[in-house]
């Protein structure tokens, strides 16, 4: 989604906010735009619709330069992706303003300022903002006096970065629904809505909180709260090193994020299991005592996340009897909800930061929960601030927007929920626990002798290549599988697919089933396997094409209409974690054939930080 960078330094910063706009591509973005206050103090900008290197090359037939700026990558919600639209806005060449997130008054907002006078130049919501600030500063006089009145005009969400010609040293910020974190360096400062995004000028960061505002100065940073108050907020000094900037060998981030599960699967339990148990520490200090308490479990999550939690729930219901209940965010924080006693309130992100999982966080609050806990791969994120406990996935930043390691590291960390909790209340059964924790350890290597299939699957993703839909069909835990293989396949292929329980063919898909129409299906070898194959003649008796993901005990054979591709023997609780694998390089492997923009896939956004 847009991505925010800033700088005031003594040296040229264009090169800087280029080089972060670039980091944060991978967020998605339909324009691109700088501004700069230059050596004779005017505010002068660049903006172009498309790609950052369109934004570049534009700069260099019209070098910008400046010690001051901001910048910006946008992904259009209010108003078409075009040039007019980019940020950064100004009023009256004297302010610009870049924003992440939605004002949701904009259209009172505009009618006021068209009153006074304002002329608008966009469709955005932006530019309230800047015409808003340039109202105020014209009022107040000072550019962070100006802001904090303005904001307080605000309804929605927001990350704004601003800048004024007549207070030339100064970057201004206001967080409230949209991360920003201030780069610190030496005699020069930073600001983004993403590390990444600085990690080539700093490693020193502080992350705003809700509400701040901040005042960024080339030797100083100033920050006050929602309640108007001067705090500091804590500086981390991060230590990973800028792995996620480089694909290495790969063709697309994708793949390299792909083949790095055996790596990250096994950085996910470094530290969670003792000898023949899960730690129940690795959730939090108060985790054993929490745990304990637990009679039920409501999980809320998005997109790929949402695909985790409803493997999770096989897994809680199936092997500790603990209930369970999965939605996805953008239902659950509109809806009243019956809130059973001791529940345990899970959110599940890759980001931490996705809009409609953290106002489901916010809303849980006070709602009755017994306490929330996050399964996430961002340490410094909003859910994991805001959470009372938190398992890390440790997967590493994923840049793919489709995402692949961060779900799988995801489920390792929700199987080892289900442990710690099961044990907590004496419901596993005998031995289950040494059990699984003698299977996690083995997850990594067999994770990576499961990728060894990758030339098999891309011969069978040229079945898929001039198709146009798909069915996806799991039983049991599988089916979640299958839902995620289609959002792989049809996100970054565009190809429609659909999922479905195989159990649920015959009320209805199954009309859509000709030989046209291919069905992928992942058949382990599981007590819903001779169920699963009866579905699957259904399929072949309408002249299906399947493709089968099959265990190689499941007697599933090759015949005319029939792919099967083996997988080893796996454990059944392990099977989903291993059985995504494939789907996963077949997606890839079809999307590669249709040239479509693997990393970067159209209309979509890494980070959902809008609603
Ligand atoms: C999946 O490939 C997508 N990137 C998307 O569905 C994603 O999982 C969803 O937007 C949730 O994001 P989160 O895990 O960062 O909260």
């Amino acid at each position: 989604m847009c991505g925010i960078v800033g700088a005031v330094a003594e040296r040229n910063i264009t090169p800087i906010l280029l080089e972060g706009l670039k980091r944060l591509e991978y967020r998605g973005y339909d324009s691109a735009g700088i501004a700069v206050i230059d050596s004779d103090g005017q505010l002068m900008r660049l903006r172009r619709s498309g790609k950052v290197a369109e934004l570049e090359q534009a700069q260099q037939q019209e070098p910008l330069a400046g010690r001051i700026g901001i910048a910006h990558t946008r992904w259009a919600t209010h108003g078409a992706p075009c040039e007019r639209n980019a940020h950064p806005h100004f009023s009256s060449n004297e302010i610009a303003v870049v924003h992440n997130g939605i004002i949701e008054n904009h259209q009172a907002l505009r009618e006021q300022l068209k009153g006074l006078g304002y002329l608008f130049t966009s469709d955005t919501d932006t530019e309230v903002i800047v015409h808003l600030l340039h109202y105020k500063l014209h009022e107040m006089g000072d550019l962070a006096a100006a802001l904090k009145a303005a904001v307080q005009e605000l309804h929605g969400a927001y990350g704004l970065a601003v800048v004024a010609a007549s207070q030339p040293d100064r970057l201004l910020a206001a967080r409230s629904g949209s991360p920003l974190v201030v780069g610190l360096g030496l005699g020069e400062n930073f600001l983004a809505s993403d590390q990444l995004a600085l990690r080539q000028v700093t490693d020193r960061f502080l992350y705003l909180e809700e509400g701040d505002i901040a005042e960024i100065r080339r030797d100083s940073v100033r920050i006050w709260d929602i309640e108007g108050r001067e705090v500091q907020r804590e500086t981390l000094q991060l230590q990973e090193g800028a792995e996620a900037a480089d694909k290495g060998e790969y063709r697309h981030f994708m793949l390299k994020e792909i083949h790095e599960q055996p790596k990250v699967v096994q950085r996910t339990l470094e530290g969670r299991l003792a000898d023949d148990q899960v730690l129940v520490q690795a959730f939090g200090p108060q985790a054993a005592e929490l745990f304990a308490k637990v009679r039920n479990v409501q999980i809320i999550a998005c997109g790929t996340s949402f695909h985790a939690g409803m493997v999770a729930r096989y897994w809680l219901e199936g092997l500790t009897g603990i209930p369970c209940q999965v939605e996805v965010a953008s239902e659950f924080r509109y809806r009243k909800v019956a809130v059973q006693p001791d529940t345990l309130f899970v959110t599940i992100s890759q980001s931490g930061e996705t809009a409609d999982t953290l106002a489901a966080l916010r809303n849980a609050k006070g709602a009755g929960y017994l306490a929330s806990l996050t399964i996430c791969n961002v340490a410094t994120s909003s859910l994991v601030r805001e959470s009372d406990l938190c398992l890390l996935t440790n997967a590493g930043p994923e840049i793919g927007v489709a995402s692949t390691k961060a779900f799988t590291t995801q489920l390792v960390g929700l199987l080892l929920l289900t442990l710690a909790l099961g044990r907590s209340q004496q419901r596993l059964a005998a031995g289950l626990e040494a059990e699984l924790v003698g299977e996690l350890r083995r997850l990594p290597s067999r994770l990576g002798e499961v990728l060894g299939m990758e030339k098999a699957v891309e011969k069978v993703a040229e079945l898929f290549a001039e198709k146009h839909h798909t069915l996806f069909l799991g039983r049991g835990v599988q089916y979640p599988v299958a839902m995620e293989g289609a959002l792989k396949l049809k996100e970054i292929s565009y190809i429609h697919a659909e999922a479905y329980p195989a159990g649920e063919l015959k009320h209805g898909p199954l009309a859509l089933v000709d030989s046209d129409m291919p069905v992928v299906t992942v058949a382990p070898n599981d007590e819903l396997l001779e169920k699963l194959k009866s579905n699957l003649q259904e399929v072949r008796a309408r002249g299906g094409q399947l493709i089968v993901f099959a265990d190689e005990q499941a007697g599933m054979d090759k015949e005319d209409g029939v792919q099967v591709i083996p997988m080893s023997h796996v454990h059944e609780v392990l099977a989903p974690i291993y059985y995504t694998l494939p789907l996963q390089l077949l997606s890839y492997y079809v999307a590669v054939l249709r040239g479509t923009d693997v990393d970067q896939p159209r209309n979509l956004a890494k980070s959902v930080t809008v609603e």
